[in-house]
């Protein structure tokens, strides 16, 4: 991609709130402070950019197109509705993997048997977008991984035909959720691994950019 100013930028972020009942869900500790950062670096070098967001109390500029959304299938419903005008999409959200099969309709209320929460899958966002690319459309995943990093993003890399994909280790202290710093890796479809030191999301957020700028 030799520029990015004027070009349509899509960025997901942030967590997924998946719905238990009317007062409770099930989620998880991301920021959105990743995605956002990516947001407004994107929007500094001149893209288009639409945020959509995660439950999260990170505000961005009033330049970003953001939709906030709560759930991975709002989530998914939003991107699917935009994917198609977009020449780089970004999939930086944490989005729940599972979400409860039966959203009860009142407050479930506490009793003295044990409660059991039936989960079911919720839609790949990424692999949907893989699935759809059109040429010239470049997908950027995310992964986070605890062990057997390399290879297990590499496999994610392929199996949902993203171009690029941003490797997180929550093993290096400083990296990950809620942090103003991360550590990454980046991995193209051709093989090639790029890893970064420790820096502040800004400034990964720019060597992402770059990255994406220089792919071919
Ligand atoms: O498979 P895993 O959840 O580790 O993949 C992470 C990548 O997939 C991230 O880019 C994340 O935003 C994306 N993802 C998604 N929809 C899901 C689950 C993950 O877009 N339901």
């Amino acid at each position: 991609m030799p520029d990015i100013k004027g070009k349509k930028v899509l960025i997901t972020a942030g967590p997924t709130h998946e719905p238990i009942d009317p007062v409770r869900f099930i989620g998880n500790h991301s920021s959105g402070k990743m995605g956002i950062a990516i947001a407004e670096e994107a929007l500094a070098i001149g893209a288009e950019v639409t945020l959509i967001c995660g439950p999260s109390n990170v505000k961005s500029s009033s330049k970003i197109k953001r939709i906030n959304v709560q759930s991975a299938q709002n989530m998914f419903d939003a991107v699917m509705q935009l994917q198609e005008t977009q020449d780089v999409l970004i999939l930086s959200a944490a989005v729940a993997d599972y979400r409860p099969k039966i959203v009860a309709e009142n407050k479930i209320k506490k009793s003295d048997t044990k409660l059991t929460i039936e989960l079911e899958s919720t839609p790949d966002i990424l692999a949907s977008l893989g699935q759809q690319k059109r040429q010239n459309q470049l997908l950027v995943g995310f992964a986070l991984e605890t062990n057997n990093e390399l290879e297990n993003a590499k496999g994610k890399l392929v199996k949902k035909n993203c171009d690029l994909l941003v490797l997180n280790s929550l093993q290096d202290a400083g990296a990950g959720f809620g942090h103003d710093t991360n550590k990454v890796s980046i991995l193209d479809r051709h093989n090639n691994i790029a890893t970064f030191e420790l820096k502040s999301k800004a400034e990964v957020a720019k060597d992402i950019l770059r990255t994406i700028i220089a792919f071919k």
